[in-house]
Protein backbone atom coordinates (compact mmCIF):
# COMPACT_ATOMS: atom_id res chain seq x y z
CA UNK A 1 0.00 0.00 0.00
CA UNK A 2 1.00 3.79 -0.66
CA UNK A 3 2.98 5.12 2.20
CA UNK A 4 1.03 8.37 1.60
CA UNK A 5 -2.25 6.55 3.54
CA UNK A 6 -5.51 7.93 3.80
CA UNK A 7 -6.44 8.12 7.07
CA UNK A 8 -9.53 8.91 9.04
CA UNK A 9 -9.57 9.96 12.35
CA UNK A 10 -12.70 9.72 14.76
CA UNK A 11 -13.51 11.32 18.30
CA UNK A 12 -15.66 13.54 19.97
CA UNK A 13 -15.17 17.26 20.68
CA UNK A 14 -11.64 17.77 22.17
CA UNK A 15 -10.57 14.30 21.52
CA UNK A 16 -7.12 15.37 20.00
CA UNK A 17 -7.72 15.10 16.38
CA UNK A 18 -6.51 18.40 15.71
CA UNK A 19 -3.30 17.80 17.87
CA UNK A 20 -2.73 14.44 16.47
CA UNK A 21 -3.66 14.97 13.19
CA UNK A 22 -0.96 17.71 12.53
CA UNK A 23 1.67 14.65 13.73
CA UNK A 24 0.14 12.56 10.42
CA UNK A 25 0.65 15.24 8.42
CA UNK A 26 4.18 15.62 9.11
CA UNK A 27 5.01 11.89 9.27
CA UNK A 28 3.66 10.82 6.62
CA UNK A 29 3.48 13.60 4.11
CA UNK A 30 0.37 14.02 3.50
CA UNK A 31 -2.47 16.79 3.66
CA UNK A 32 -4.32 17.63 7.12
CA UNK A 33 -8.32 17.97 5.69
CA UNK A 34 -10.45 19.37 8.13
CA UNK A 35 -13.74 20.32 7.89
CA UNK A 36 -13.97 22.50 11.46
CA UNK A 37 -10.67 24.56 10.13
CA UNK A 38 -12.16 24.92 6.45
CA UNK A 39 -15.83 26.32 8.22
CA UNK A 40 -14.06 28.73 10.44
CA UNK A 41 -12.13 29.99 8.05
CA UNK A 42 -15.22 30.81 5.76
CA UNK A 43 -17.77 31.45 8.76
CA UNK A 44 -19.58 34.14 6.53
CA UNK A 45 -19.77 32.56 3.38
CA UNK A 46 -23.17 32.70 2.13
CA UNK A 47 -25.00 29.26 0.93
CA UNK A 48 -28.40 28.89 0.26
CA UNK A 49 -28.47 27.19 3.78
CA UNK A 50 -27.41 30.65 5.69
CA UNK A 51 -23.74 31.01 6.91
CA UNK A 52 -21.62 28.55 8.91
CA UNK A 53 -21.63 30.88 11.50
CA UNK A 54 -24.92 30.56 12.94
CA UNK A 55 -24.88 26.36 13.28
CA UNK A 56 -21.23 26.57 14.41
CA UNK A 57 -21.97 29.05 17.38
CA UNK A 58 -24.79 26.58 18.72
CA UNK A 59 -22.89 23.34 18.40
CA UNK A 60 -24.99 21.87 15.45
CA UNK A 61 -23.61 20.56 12.42
CA UNK A 62 -23.78 22.51 9.35
CA UNK A 63 -25.99 20.93 7.19
CA UNK A 64 -24.17 18.52 4.52
CA UNK A 65 -24.19 19.86 1.15
CA UNK A 66 -21.93 22.70 2.49
CA UNK A 67 -19.63 20.13 4.04
CA UNK A 68 -19.83 18.04 1.10
CA UNK A 69 -18.40 19.93 -0.94
CA UNK A 70 -15.69 20.99 1.16
CA UNK A 71 -14.65 17.89 1.27
CA UNK A 72 -14.93 16.98 -2.15
CA UNK A 73 -12.70 19.98 -3.04
CA UNK A 74 -10.15 19.30 -0.02
CA UNK A 75 -9.62 15.67 -0.96
CA UNK A 76 -8.69 15.88 -4.70
CA UNK A 77 -7.28 13.10 -6.28
CA UNK A 78 -7.15 11.96 -3.10
CA UNK A 79 -3.57 10.52 -2.78
CA UNK A 80 -2.86 10.22 0.95
CA UNK A 81 -4.50 12.55 3.34
CA UNK A 82 -5.80 12.59 7.02
CA UNK A 83 -9.30 13.47 7.49
CA UNK A 84 -10.81 15.18 10.70
CA UNK A 85 -14.40 16.19 11.49
CA UNK A 86 -16.04 14.52 8.95
CA UNK A 87 -18.09 12.34 8.35
CA UNK A 88 -20.59 13.19 11.24
CA UNK A 89 -23.27 11.63 10.12
CA UNK A 90 -24.36 8.64 8.12
CA UNK A 91 -25.38 10.71 4.86
CA UNK A 92 -21.72 12.05 5.53
CA UNK A 93 -20.52 8.27 5.62
CA UNK A 94 -22.45 7.52 1.97
CA UNK A 95 -20.98 10.66 0.47
CA UNK A 96 -17.39 9.98 1.87
CA UNK A 97 -17.77 6.21 0.35
CA UNK A 98 -18.34 7.37 -3.00
CA UNK A 99 -15.23 9.88 -2.94
CA UNK A 100 -12.84 8.24 -1.82
CA UNK A 101 -11.08 4.98 -0.09
CA UNK A 102 -10.19 4.56 3.60
CA UNK A 103 -6.57 2.85 4.68
CA UNK A 104 -6.56 3.39 8.43
CA UNK A 105 -9.84 4.51 10.88
CA UNK A 106 -8.67 5.27 14.33
CA UNK A 107 -10.91 6.67 16.76
CA UNK A 108 -9.23 8.70 19.90
CA UNK A 109 -11.29 7.88 23.14
CA UNK A 110 -11.75 10.34 26.46
CA UNK A 111 -13.72 10.62 28.69
CA UNK A 112 -17.00 13.07 29.00
CA UNK A 113 -15.34 14.53 31.82
CA UNK A 114 -12.10 15.31 30.59
CA UNK A 115 -13.55 16.57 27.08
CA UNK A 116 -14.81 19.15 28.82
CA UNK A 117 -11.68 20.25 31.07
CA UNK A 118 -10.13 19.88 27.15
CA UNK A 119 -12.48 22.12 25.30
CA UNK A 120 -12.89 24.87 28.09
CA UNK A 121 -9.14 25.51 28.57
CA UNK A 122 -7.95 25.33 24.85
CA UNK A 123 -6.49 28.39 22.81
CA UNK A 124 -5.79 28.35 19.27
CA UNK A 125 -3.34 30.27 17.07
CA UNK A 126 -4.96 32.96 15.36
CA UNK A 127 -2.09 32.49 12.19
CA UNK A 128 -1.61 28.85 11.90
CA UNK A 129 -4.68 27.06 14.23
CA UNK A 130 -1.57 25.22 16.09
CA UNK A 131 -3.88 23.63 19.30
CA UNK A 132 -2.39 24.74 23.22
CA UNK A 133 -4.40 24.39 26.47
CA UNK A 134 -4.11 26.67 29.25
CA UNK A 135 -3.20 23.67 31.69
CA UNK A 136 -2.15 20.81 29.59
CA UNK A 137 0.07 22.14 26.82
CA UNK A 138 0.86 26.01 27.70
CA UNK A 139 3.28 27.64 25.06
CA UNK A 140 6.61 29.00 26.19
CA UNK A 141 5.20 32.71 26.11
CA UNK A 142 1.38 32.79 27.35
CA UNK A 143 -0.83 34.09 24.44
CA UNK A 144 1.53 33.48 22.00
CA UNK A 145 1.74 30.83 19.54
CA UNK A 146 5.32 28.90 19.37
CA UNK A 147 5.14 27.28 16.06
CA UNK A 148 4.58 31.25 14.22
CA UNK A 149 4.15 34.37 16.90
CA UNK A 150 0.79 34.20 15.87
CA UNK A 151 -1.81 34.99 19.05
CA UNK A 152 -3.51 32.80 20.90
CA UNK A 153 -7.80 33.03 21.53
CA UNK A 154 -10.44 30.71 22.57
CA UNK A 155 -12.78 29.28 20.02
CA UNK A 156 -16.12 30.68 20.36
CA UNK A 157 -17.41 27.56 20.50
CA UNK A 158 -15.50 26.48 23.53
CA UNK A 159 -17.44 28.07 26.16
CA UNK A 160 -19.37 25.50 28.75
CA UNK A 161 -22.98 25.77 26.98
CA UNK A 162 -21.97 25.38 23.62
CA UNK A 163 -19.43 22.14 24.37
CA UNK A 164 -22.18 20.37 26.39
CA UNK A 165 -24.67 21.17 23.00
CA UNK A 166 -21.52 19.40 20.85
CA UNK A 167 -21.20 16.67 22.70
CA UNK A 168 -24.78 15.92 22.71
CA UNK A 169 -24.62 16.40 19.20
CA UNK A 170 -21.94 13.98 18.93
CA UNK A 171 -23.62 10.93 20.92
CA UNK A 172 -26.72 11.55 19.04
CA UNK A 173 -25.15 12.04 15.11
CA UNK A 174 -21.72 10.77 15.42
CA UNK A 175 -21.97 7.70 17.18
CA UNK A 176 -23.52 5.67 15.00
CA UNK A 177 -20.71 6.70 12.33
CA UNK A 178 -18.44 4.86 14.87
CA UNK A 179 -20.72 2.03 15.17
CA UNK A 180 -20.39 2.09 11.06
CA UNK A 181 -16.55 1.31 10.78
CA UNK A 182 -16.84 -1.06 14.13
CA UNK A 183 -19.67 -2.73 12.19
CA UNK A 184 -17.26 -3.15 8.99
CA UNK A 185 -14.36 -3.90 10.91
CA UNK A 186 -11.99 -1.29 10.35
CA UNK A 187 -12.19 0.60 13.22
CA UNK A 188 -9.02 0.88 15.46
CA UNK A 189 -9.56 2.16 18.86
CA UNK A 190 -7.02 4.32 20.88
CA UNK A 191 -6.89 5.90 24.35
CA UNK A 192 -6.73 9.40 24.09
CA UNK A 193 -6.68 9.78 27.13
CA UNK A 194 -2.51 9.12 27.83
CA UNK A 195 -0.43 12.43 26.95
CA UNK A 196 -0.45 14.25 23.78
CA UNK A 197 3.24 12.41 23.24
CA UNK A 198 1.56 8.25 24.56
CA UNK A 199 -1.27 9.00 21.87
CA UNK A 200 1.00 9.91 18.97
CA UNK A 201 3.55 6.85 19.72
CA UNK A 202 0.08 4.56 19.63
CA UNK A 203 -1.21 6.04 16.44
CA UNK A 204 1.66 6.25 14.60
CA UNK A 205 2.41 2.21 16.12
CA UNK A 206 -1.17 1.72 14.55
CA UNK A 207 -0.96 3.48 11.72
CA UNK A 208 3.03 1.71 10.33
CA UNK A 209 0.88 -1.49 11.00
CA UNK A 210 -1.80 -1.05 8.81
CA UNK A 211 -0.03 0.23 5.47
P1 LIG B 1 -14.51 20.91 14.71
O1 LIG B 1 -13.60 22.05 14.56
O2 LIG B 1 -14.24 19.67 13.93
O3 LIG B 1 -14.62 20.59 16.24
P2 LIG B 1 -14.79 19.23 17.07
O4 LIG B 1 -15.05 17.97 16.34
O5 LIG B 1 -15.79 19.61 18.09
O6 LIG B 1 -13.40 18.92 17.61
P3 LIG B 1 -12.38 19.93 18.22
O7 LIG B 1 -11.63 20.62 17.16
O8 LIG B 1 -13.07 20.77 19.24
O9 LIG B 1 -11.45 18.92 19.04
P4 LIG B 1 -10.20 18.08 18.57
O10 LIG B 1 -10.56 16.63 18.66
O11 LIG B 1 -9.62 18.58 17.30
O12 LIG B 1 -9.22 18.37 19.80
P5 LIG B 1 -7.87 19.25 19.90
O13 LIG B 1 -6.75 18.53 19.24
O14 LIG B 1 -8.11 20.67 19.54
O15 LIG B 1 -16.00 21.37 14.36
C1 LIG B 1 -16.53 22.59 14.86
C2 LIG B 1 -17.92 22.82 14.31
O16 LIG B 1 -17.88 22.89 12.87
C3 LIG B 1 -18.96 21.74 14.58
O17 LIG B 1 -19.53 21.91 15.85
C4 LIG B 1 -19.94 21.96 13.43
O18 LIG B 1 -20.75 23.08 13.67
C5 LIG B 1 -19.02 22.31 12.28
N1 LIG B 1 -18.60 21.11 11.52
C6 LIG B 1 -17.33 20.63 11.39
N2 LIG B 1 -17.30 19.52 10.64
C7 LIG B 1 -18.59 19.29 10.26
C8 LIG B 1 -19.22 18.27 9.49
N3 LIG B 1 -18.52 17.26 8.96
N4 LIG B 1 -20.56 18.33 9.31
C9 LIG B 1 -21.27 19.35 9.83
N5 LIG B 1 -20.75 20.34 10.58
C10 LIG B 1 -19.42 20.31 10.80
O19 LIG B 1 -7.62 19.14 21.47
C11 LIG B 1 -8.51 19.79 22.39
C12 LIG B 1 -7.71 20.41 23.56
O20 LIG B 1 -7.12 19.37 24.32
C13 LIG B 1 -6.54 21.31 23.13
O21 LIG B 1 -6.47 22.37 24.02
C14 LIG B 1 -5.31 20.41 23.23
O22 LIG B 1 -4.15 21.16 23.53
C15 LIG B 1 -5.68 19.47 24.37
N6 LIG B 1 -5.17 18.12 24.19
C16 LIG B 1 -5.07 17.41 23.04
N7 LIG B 1 -4.58 16.18 23.27
C17 LIG B 1 -4.40 16.10 24.63
C18 LIG B 1 -3.93 15.06 25.50
N8 LIG B 1 -3.56 13.85 25.03
N9 LIG B 1 -3.90 15.31 26.84
C19 LIG B 1 -4.28 16.53 27.33
N10 LIG B 1 -4.72 17.55 26.54
C20 LIG B 1 -4.78 17.33 25.22
MG1 LIG C 1 -10.14 20.11 15.89
ZN1 LIG D 1 0.75 29.70 15.18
Amino acid sequence: MSQQPNVLLLGPPGAGKGTQSANIADEYDVPHVTTGDALRANKDMQTEHGTPRSFMEAGELVPDPVVNEIVAEALGDGEGYVLDGYPRNEEQVAYLADITTLDVVCLLSVSESELVDRLTGRRVCTECGANYHVEFDQPDEEGVCDECGGELIQRDDDTEDTVRERLRVYHETTEPVVEHYREAGVLQEIDGEQSPSAVWDTLRATIDETI
